[in-house]
């Protein structure tokens, strides 16, 4: 099976969120399960830094009329052991030549020429379905969220002409961000009238690349199961759960996995102190490492609360400034790492500055620094709003810190609330609330103290939390059974 992921990003390459350690995930374990399967990427310039070898394998021109070259070769950094992840890369430096975040601007804008930029990676999808590259053609295309949302369409549009049928697949990770683009930019898309439709990619007046995606994809799943079930409600659907509704019997969550060749604490290089659930004396010393790196007091008895996410109304950090009293007067500390939101950050700023040795804040994005606060905490703290999978509840889970998550999305199917039943039957890995509200969340805070006064209970949970597996073979396994059933 030849299977072409297409994606925006690629951990260790480029990431702006958890979209990128999927996608610098996915690609080996699909290669582990015996699938032949190659990425597509936007040419950015830290992508291109990182093919090895590359060939050119041809071009194609863009309905607007640039010239798009595509290159080959392997990306060292993505693969894993024997498995070497091979790669398309688009090299249009007047779409892709810019540093830093890939969709917006230093100002936070985003690009005005995003909707071109992104048609041409579902264009090269489509191509390469179609015999662009000479000795290798997908026999279906995967691709991941709105920014390979045309590649869907791409491939309908062609299929309806000559040639095989090509399947695809469609993955949403984010329903809340849709590629929503002027109407007048449709025509630069090169896509037939019709699909300028209610049954296409037409969206309250606009054009939607999510929407483009789920209209014209033979399967859509999304990244966990209850989102999957989420998104079919007004609440969660955020204006697509009619369409999505339609499509129900097209539509599965597959849980995302956890890649323990760069989460595992046992052999996590970027720590100072490795551990493994047999022996946790070195997670003791990363806190207190930890602790003293950010002028918290060096207690190993106040419990550690940490964030590690994008500062973005989705993850429900309003919760966490206001119930930081109810932290800080119960001994307890919090170290929060993110950027984002001007308004979250300035705040994250202030607290910082008003409890210097109770609450630590580091504004960026820092990839090293992060698994030192998994490695550090105690407990990490996911109150989303909503949450398709969220991987660090599980990132959490694999370094002993307990999660306290919301229940909905990914995190309602990755973390067992901890009550007098769940404790009994060793199932509980964490702490879940309901509502998003202020005394919901304040319940679960203290129900954290609670168990942390009970040590023995409190190191029972965590190593059922650290057992847990999240493995990527499994989730591998669903997508291969699905990409069978749709050939
Ligand atoms: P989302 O994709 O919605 O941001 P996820 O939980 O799926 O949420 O993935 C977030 C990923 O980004 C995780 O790998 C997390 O460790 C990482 N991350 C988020 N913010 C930061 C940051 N400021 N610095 C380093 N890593 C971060
Ligand atoms: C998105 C979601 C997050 C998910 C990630 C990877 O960014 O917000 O919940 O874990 O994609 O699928």
């Amino acid at each position: 099976m030849r299977i072409l992921q297409v994606s925006a990003e690629i951990f260790p390459l480029l990431k702006t969120g958890g979209l990128a350690d999927i996608a610098g995930a996915l690609p080996t374990a699909l290669l582990a399960q015996g699938c032949d399967a190659r990425v597509l990427l936007p040419g950015f310039p830290a992508i291109l830094a990182g093919l090895q070898d590359p060939v050119r394998v041809g071009a194609f021109g863009t309905p607007w009329g640039e010239s798009v070259e595509v290159l080959f070769g392997a990306l060292p950094a993505v693969s894993q052991g024997v498995h070497t992840v091979y790669a398309y890369v688009l090299v249009a430096p007047a779409l892709y030549d810019r540093p830093g975040n890939p969709y917006e601007d230093a100002n936070k804008h985003p690009y005005a020429d995003n909707h071109r930029r992104f048609a041409a990676l579902g264009w090269a999808a489509a191509h390469l379905a179609h015999g662009l590259d000479t000795h290798w053609r997908a026999d279906l295309v995967h691709s991941h969220d709105w920014h390979c949302g045309l590649a869907p369409v791409c491939l309908a549009v062609w299929n309806a002409g000559q040639g095989p049928r090509v399947p695809s697949v469609h993955t949403i990770h984010n329903l809340a961000y849709q590629g929503i683009f002027w109407p007048q930019n449709f025509s630069d898309l090169g896509l037939p009238d019709h699909v300028f439709s209610v049954g296409g990619m037409e969206y309250f007046g606009q054009i939607s690349f999510m929407k483009a995606g789920l209209s014209y994809a033979s399967h859509i799943t999304t990244v966990s199961p209850s989102y999957a079930r989420e998104i079919q409600t007004p609440e969660q659907g955020c204006g697509l759960d009619g369409l999505l509704r339609g499509r129900a019997g097209a539509l599965s969550g597959i849980l995302n996995a956890v890649d323990d060749k760069v989460w595992d604490p046992a052999t996590d290089r970027l720590l100072q102190h490795r551990y493994d659930v047999r022996n946790l004396t070195g997670k003791a010393r990363n806190k207190a490492a930890l602790q003293t790196a950010f002028g918290l007091t060096v207690d190993s008895d106040a419990p550690l609360f940490t964030v590690v996410s994008r500062l973005t109304e989705q993850k429900g950090l309003p919760l966490v400034l206001g119930g930081l009293q109810e932290i800080l007067s119960r001994g307890g500390q919090l170290m929060v790492l993110g950027n984002g939101d001007t308004q979250l950050e300035q705040a994250f700023t202030l607290q910082a500055k008003a409890h210097p040795n109770q609450v630590a804040f580091k504004l960026g994005y820092d990839e090293d620094l992060a698994h030192r606060i998994f490695a550090a905490s105690d407990v990490t703290l996911v109150p989303s709003r909503f949450e398709p999978c969220g991987l660090t509840q599980m990132y959490g889970l694999k370094y002993g810190s307990l999660p306290l998550v919301r229940r909905v999305g990914g995190l309602a199917d990755t973390v067992t609330d901890t009550d007098l039943e769940t404790l009994e039957d060793q199932t509980a890995t964490g702490f879940v609330f309901d509502s998003f509200d202020a005394s919901d969340y304040g319940r679960a805070v203290r129900r954290a103290f609670a168990l942390y006064r009970r040590r023995s209970d409190w190191n029972r949970v965590r190593q059922t939390g650290m057992r847990i597996a999240f493995d990527w073979a499994t989730a591998a396994q669903q997508y291969t059974h699905l990409y069978q059933s749709l050939m």
